[in-house]
């Protein structure tokens, strides 16, 4: 085979895999590939894959079969991401297509194997080293208004369903050092907004040094305006970091942290080190701080042993809570975790119709969230072109996508005055735009 001109890389799951995949596209462009075109067939494709939910690695597989032509030929494959940490070597024997098994950790490595998959060599890679991979990347040249950042991985929770903490490992902080100069080449890029990124965001630390006072130094940097930061853990959402919310004027009013359960027993049992009680003070510190911020939270509906009652209690947090959006999940039996072999899994059918009355009760709260913005001027971040001939999309501060018919340009901030709001997302008309 001869070596790759042009690439394709398909990212699953989570902003970490989002940002891995960018990352993974700057080392093959810097090595002198290209990205393939539309419609083009590419030499080389990267599967950047997700192992959370059952379905997810499913998906990877049929996707890599999907990868043979119709003359037979193949692209050289890539599996990356977290089920390639997952397989390892169980890939290889379940498809011979793949060439190269790359984990999250090592993807750094992939000009080595590309080489070797070129000399007929395929090989599989999921150490995780000590030192981690960001400092064998190429710098951030080119970036969007709004950009990602890694600055956390791993997990040491072991929350009895996930299996986080098995394909990405222990919790890690990356250095201050390299995340401010990243933040730097980002702006210097084109960012205005950076998405700060890890499994436990808010775990992050080093030598003393919190989340916050990242933040704070971050806020700093000229030509930044907006900071974000996901997913957070309950356990680590410390006080400096409510307190940069009321004060921070860059951090954004919008806080992602998932509680899974409303019911102390289900939340017990799921090693969540938590309570409901526990996390919705937490929600009351963090609105004390920031009257107006948009929570969002992460739920799993039919964890074993989820009685009709426990589930009621799940129904109630939203409720109390009143979350601006959320995600939920049906229970995914997840192989080496321990809620897997837990006795009391719960129907198929029951877990549908839970995740349903959830999802349209989390609904109610969302529209709610969203008409409330109705009548108000908001500063919009355009992002890019919407679908409509001269229409764009940008983000509220509260992370809503807001349409505007505009010709303000992508990475503007405008003044946007909402004139509609959908579940998902806000319309409106220009107040004002940024003076150039
Ligand atoms: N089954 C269903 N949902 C899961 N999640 C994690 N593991 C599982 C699983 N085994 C959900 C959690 C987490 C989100 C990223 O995915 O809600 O917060
Ligand atoms: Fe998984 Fe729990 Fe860690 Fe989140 S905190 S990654 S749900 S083990």
């Amino acid at each position: 085979m001869t070596s790759p001109n042009t690439f394709r890389i398909k990212s699953f799951g989570c902003q970490m895999n989002v940002y891995d995949g960018e990352r993974m596209a700057e080392l093959l462009g810097a090595e002198g590939m290209r990205p393939a075109s539309d419609g083009e067939d590419a030499d080389l494709v990267v599967l950047n894959t997700c192992h959370i939910r059952e379905k997810a690695a499913e998906k990877a597989y049929s996707d890599v079969g999907r990868l043979r032509r119709e003359d037979g030929s193949k692209p050289l494959i890539a599996l990356a991401g977290c089920v390639a940490q997952a397989e390892g070597e169980e890939a290889r024997r379940r498809s011979k297509l793949i060439d190269m098994v790359v984990g999250p950790q090592a993807y750094h490595r992939l000009p080595k194997m590309i080489a070797a998959a070129t000399a007929g060599r395929p090989s599989v890679d999921t150490d995780m080293p000590a030192a981690t991979k960001f400092g064998a990347l190429p710098r951030r040249r080119r970036s969007g208004p709004s950009a990602f950042l890694s600055v956390q991985e791993g997990c040491d929770k072991f929350c009895t369903y996930c299996v986080v903490p098995y394909t990405r490992g222990a919790e890690i902080s990356r250095p201050f050092a390299d995340i401010a100069a990243e933040a730097e080449q980002l702006v210097e890029g084109g960012a205005r907004e950076i998405t700060l990124l890890g499994q436990n965001v808010n775990a992050w630390e080093e030598g003393g040094r919190d989340l916050a006072s990242l933040i704070r130094h971050l806020a700093g940097v000229g030509g930044l305006e907006r900071i974000r930061y996901t997913t957070s853990h309950p356990v680590n959402m410390g006080e400096a970091l409510i307190a940069a919310h009321a004060d921070v004027p860059e951090l954004m009013p919008y806080l992602h942290l998932p509680v899974q359960s409303g019911s102390d027993a289900i939340l017990h049992a799921m090693n969540r080190s938590h309570t409901a009680d526990s996390y919705l003070r937490i929600i009351e510190r963090v609105r004390a701080a920031r009257p107006d911020i948009a929570i969002s939270g992460d739920f799993i509906v039919g964890f074993p042993g989820e009685a009709e009652a426990d589930f009621e209690r799940t129904l109630q947090i939203v409720d109390e809570v009143r979350y601006a959006s959320a995600f939920s999940f049906k229970y995914s039996p997840r192989p080496g975790t321990p809620a897997a072999t837990m006795e009391s899994q719960i129907p198929q059918p029951v877990m549908d119709e839970r995740l349903q009355r959830l999802q349209a009760r989390i609904a109610e709260h969302s529209t709610a969230f969203n008409r409330a913005t109705i009548g108000k001027t908001v500063p919009v971040l355009v992002e890019k072109p919407g679908r409509r001939p001269g229409q764009m999309i940008g983000k509220s501060p509260w992370l809503q996508s807001v349409f505007v018919t505009t010709d303000a340009p992508v990475g503007s901030m405008i003044e946007v005055a909402i004139t509609e709001a959908l579940p998902n997302s806000l319309g409106g008309v220009i107040a004002r735009a940024e003076a150039a």
